[in-house]
């Protein structure tokens, strides 16, 4: 299945849109967005970065580094208990497909070897407890101290923290 521009595009041209002045054809057929990939991009691209990288400091990266949660169970089931994440308007195969996109496509290496991807009960269990949290940051970093202990080479999950940190301590300043 594909993210539904084409479609569209295809209405638009039969109501006769297609008579107004095209632009020179591309090389080839055009970019088609997947459909997991549409789902990430509309709704979390927008804080965490069409790739994945958003900064770093106020919305945490999730290139290269959101698979080191998987190093224990708490920081896997943290991911999807998430309210962003828990709430997403899809079902939970389609969230399930983008999450596996989210960890273990856009988290490249930082995913610990033998890990296995979420399936759509394990995301219907977890999006049924989401995480009610005031401090949703004290909470991250319980389980991240968890994940590093596990995986030492998660260290960069601090990363946010500090930048957080630095923030909080920038608006306290007089
Ligand atoms: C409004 C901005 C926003 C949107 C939209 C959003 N997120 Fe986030 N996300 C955050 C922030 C902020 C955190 C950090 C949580 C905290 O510590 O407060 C986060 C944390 C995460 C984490 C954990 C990463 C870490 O290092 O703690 C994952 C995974 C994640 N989001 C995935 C998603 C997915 C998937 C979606 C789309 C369904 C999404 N987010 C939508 C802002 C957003």
């Amino acid at each position: 299945m594909r993210f539904p521009l084409l479609p569209v595009l295809g209405v638009l041209c039969a109501l006769g849109l297609s008579a107004l002045p095209r632009p020179a054809p591309a090389s080839g057929a055009m970019p088609v967005v997947p459909v997991v990939q549409g789902h990430y991009l509309v709704g979390c691209g927008g804080c965490h970065g069409v790739q994945g990288r958003s900064g770093r400091s106020v919305v945490p990266d999730l290139a290269g580094q959101v698979g080191y949660f998987l190093c224990t169970p708490q920081g896997r089931d943290y991911l999807v208990r998430l309210p962003n994440v828990a709430f997403a308007d899809l079902s939970s195969q389609d969230l399930a497909d983008m999450v596996n996109f989210v960890v273990f496509t856009l988290g490249r290496d930082s995913v610990p070897a033998g890990a296995t991807p979420y399936t759509a009960a394990e995301i219907a269990r977890l999006r049924a407890d989401p995480l009610r949290l005031a401090d949703l940051h004290g909470y991250r970093d319980r389980v991240v101290r968890g994940v590093i202990g596990a995986c030492p080479r998660a260290r960069e999950l601090h990363d946010y923290d500090t930048a957080q940190a630095g923030r909080e301590a920038g608006r306290d300043a007089p």
